[in-house]
């Protein structure tokens, strides 16, 4: 895409007039909205732009070792990650109610960063992943706020810094994936779905522990591998198992078990506001929950949710 080639080279050129010799922190989440600005920031200024990856141990499979590797490995840039996952596990301990947990992990998400941003001192520019809808969304023009608050955190207010630079405020979302494209972002990355920011906190219905997340990582994993094995990756918005907080009997040889029940989840949607359940095909969902059931444990049951959205969301919390 030539266009958002010619828009990657003329912000980098505009971000290292603004930017100078002076310093620069981003939150990066590894979700395509962060990943693109604070790569932008980076061929504009390289090493004066330290990134924070907050790794709350709520990720996906494998989803903490892929951002580290291409953000540090790949494009050498100054990443701190912070494996917090006890930190979070312990702080939502017992917690079972979906808006508590989202208030923990915010809050919990501030304090990690908050500590790992005072040792870095006073940085002149804060990088905020906004895009244009997110400045409709808010009808103001503090929009990194707004976001903020959507998200994990509320980062303005907290940290020490002169400016917020968003590079992506005049961009759709698609624009933002070919600017990440023209910039060399590998593909998964670019064309990732939306992720929640409390994680899979918020699709384990009831209280969290360290062998629910683990099941579900295991079972959404495949579920995902199996949606991009059949070729709907494209077509479906979204696409998750969510660990209910059910058991129910199963029979496994000779013996009758007593385990979780996972449900899939897969929507079509244009923006997430309304949402219809995908029309996964029977033999694609008949391959998933029979590797699912066979390659995780503690798993005997797997149902699919044909709800759409409404009255259902999207998520299950
Ligand atoms: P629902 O479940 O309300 O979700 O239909 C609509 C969209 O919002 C995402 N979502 C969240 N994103 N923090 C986020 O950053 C949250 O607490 C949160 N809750 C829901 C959901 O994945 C879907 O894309």
């Amino acid at each position: 895409d030539w266009v958002m080639t010619d828009f990657a080279k003329e912000q980098i050129r505009l971000l290292k007039e603004k930017i100078g010799d002076k310093k620069v922190l981003c939150a990066l989440s590894g979700g395509v909205d962060s990943s693109v600005a604070a790569l932008l920031i980076h061929k504009a200024v390289g090493k004066q732009l330290t990134c924070i990856f907050v790794d709350h141990g709520l990720l996906r499979k494998n989803e903490g070792d892929d951002v580290e590797r291409i953000f540090k490995k790949e494009f050498d840039m100054n990443i701190i990650r912070v494996n917090a996952g006890e930190q979070f596990i312990s702080a939502l301990e017992g917690v079972s109610d979906p808006e508590r947990k989202r208030k923990i992990i915010g809050e919990e998400f501030i304090r990690v960063f908050e500590a790992e941003a005072k040792k870095i001192g006073t940085v002149d520019f804060l990088v905020q992943g906004t895009i244009y809808p997110d400045v409709i969304e808010s009808g103001t023009k503090n929009a990194a706020v707004i976001k903020s608050h959507h998200n994990v955190g509320g980062l303005p207010d907290y940290v020490d810094f002169k400016e917020i630079i968003e590079p992506l405020r005049d961009l759709f979302k698609d624009e933002v994936r070919d600017v990440g494209r023209a910039i060399g972002i590998p593909e998964f990355l670019v064309s990732r779905q939306p992720f929640p920011g409390p994680g899979l906190a918020i699709r384990i219905i009831g209280d969290i522990t360290k062998d629910k997340i683990a099941i579900l990582q295991d079972a959404d994993y495949i579920f995902r591998e199996e949606v991009r094995n059949a070729g709907l990756d494209k077509e479906i918005w979204q696409y998750f198992a969510v660990l209910t907080n059910s058991k129910s009997v199963g029979v496994m040889g000779d013996e009758r078990t007593y385990h979780y029940t996972i449900a899939l989840r897969g929507v079509t949607s244009i923006d997430g506001m309304t949402a219809d359940w995908a029309r996964i095909p029977y033999d694609v969902l008949e391959k998933m929950s029979v590797r699912i059931v066979n390659e995780v444990d503690n798993v005997n049951r797997i149902v699919y949710d044909i709800t759409s959205k409404p009255p259902a969301t999207i998520e299950w919390e």
